[in-house]
């Protein structure tokens, strides 16, 4: 049987593992290059073991593949665009530039007319934010890693400090006081034509993801379309094949947008089970040139995120309507080591079982 595509992607973490799950009923194919050892996506497919920028590697994608795409944002621009001269590459490296960079981000927002929340670059502030400043590396930041707050209007002695403590080229946000966190996630084939799944509520804590309710309690059509307008005009400015993420400060029901991220995202696990189309398909579809699927909601959903610690497997999968996904990875403090997914037949009942989930999961991480 000849494969639909095979699909070179760099980086070989969960989102990798993911995507080149999603593949397998299609038919398609994924080779995963990733430097790191123990890559989650070896589980489901063939890993080149070797650096981003390994000409080998690079050359052996290029010979292998139907298409490149990424699972990390954190990989060398010129690598991709040396793969674009040889074959398409899903985002393009342009793209992949502006997702790797929020100082870029933030000023592609601006031209676009998206609210974000104010930001200057470090070396241009007077003093800090009134409500406080966050300091954010420009690149290689995740998980609120690579970031520093500061209190209300910090003075410019203590940015310069906290610049310097980042040790890289920073940008300067003021902290917004938001009602809650939401992402859109959507689609974008090569044609042009997007899917657009439900937004969703995202819950933070030390900056990293803890869990997605899916849809979005009290998600109103209005807002529903406020933010498919968000990220369907991001797609088209950036010209964006694939799956993209955008983050969203509520503030009153104004929507901020906070980041992007060029790639399926955390915030769209829940997809795998609570959509029509999960993110990973549809996303190896868009960059594969095949139809795009619907981005509705089965029902409602949520997802959990194992960090840290693993829960018994038992317990979780005593819970009805709860999915387990075991990453594969060393268990590290901070460190996203699976999820849960949970679905009920409607709120209440999802609701209900998310809360056993939760109670799993808080156990194992203080016995
Ligand atoms: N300007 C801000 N105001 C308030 N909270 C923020 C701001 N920026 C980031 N945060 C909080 O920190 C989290 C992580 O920051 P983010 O910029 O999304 O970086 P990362 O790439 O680590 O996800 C956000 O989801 C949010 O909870
Ligand atoms: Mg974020």
């Amino acid at each position: 049987v000849t494969e639909t595509a095979t699909v070179g992607i760099l980086g070989g973490g969960q989102l990798g593992r993911m995507l080149a799950l999603a593949g397998v009923p299609l038919g398609i194919r994924c080779l995963i290059l990733e430097p790191a050892p123990g890559a989650p996506a070896a589980a489901a497919a063939q890993v080149l073991a070797a650096p981003y920028d390994d000409q080998a590697a690079l050359e052996e994608l290029a010979r292998r593949c139907t298409v490149v795409t990424i699972e990390v944002e954190h990989v060398p621009v010129e690598s991709l665009a040396w793969l674009a001269e040889r074959l398409p590459v899903h985002p393009s490296p342009e793209v992949v530039a502006v997702g790797q960079d929020r100082l870029a981000e933030k000023r592609r927002l601006a031209r676009l007319g998206v609210d974000t929340a104010p930001w200057a670059e470090p070396e241009q502030l007077e003093r800090g934010f009134p409500a406080g400043t966050i300091l954010k590396r420009r690149t290689g930041g995740f998980d609120g890693r690579g970031q520093v707050r500061l209190g209300p209007s910090a003075s410019l002695a203590d940015v310069a400090v906290a610049r310097d403590a980042l040790g890289a080229p920073a940008v300067a946000e003021g902290i917004v006081e938001f009602g809650r966190e939401l992402s859109v996630i959507a689609a974008r084939d090569p044609s042009g034509d997007v899917a657009v799944y439900p937004v969703v509520e995202n819950r933070h804590a030390d900056g990293i993801l803890r869990e997605t309710i899916a849809p979005a309690p009290r998600l109103t059509p209005e807002l529903q379309a406020a933010a498919e307008r968000l990220v369907v005009d991001v797609m088209d400015d950036l010209g964006h094949v694939g799956v993209l993420a955008l983050e969203l400060f509520d503030v009153d029901g104004r929507l901020l947008a906070n980041e992007l991220a060029p790639r399926v995202h955390n915030s769209g696990h829940w997809t795998i089970e609570g959509a029509t189309t999960s993110q990973f398909e549809q996303h190896l579809r868009a960059v594969a040139g095949l139809p795009l699927g619907t981005g509705a909601a089965r029902g409602p959903a949520a997802m959990v995120n194992v960090i840290g610690v693993e829960p018994d497997p038992a317990a979780v999968l005593a819970v009805p309507g709860a999915f387990l996904h075991r990453y594969g990875k060393e268990p590290r403090p901070q460190r996203k080591i699976g999820h849960v997914t949970v679905i009920g037949s409607d709120e209440a009942e999802r609701d209900e079982r998310l809360e056993v989930v939760r109670g799993v999961i808080r156990r194992a991480s203080s016995p």
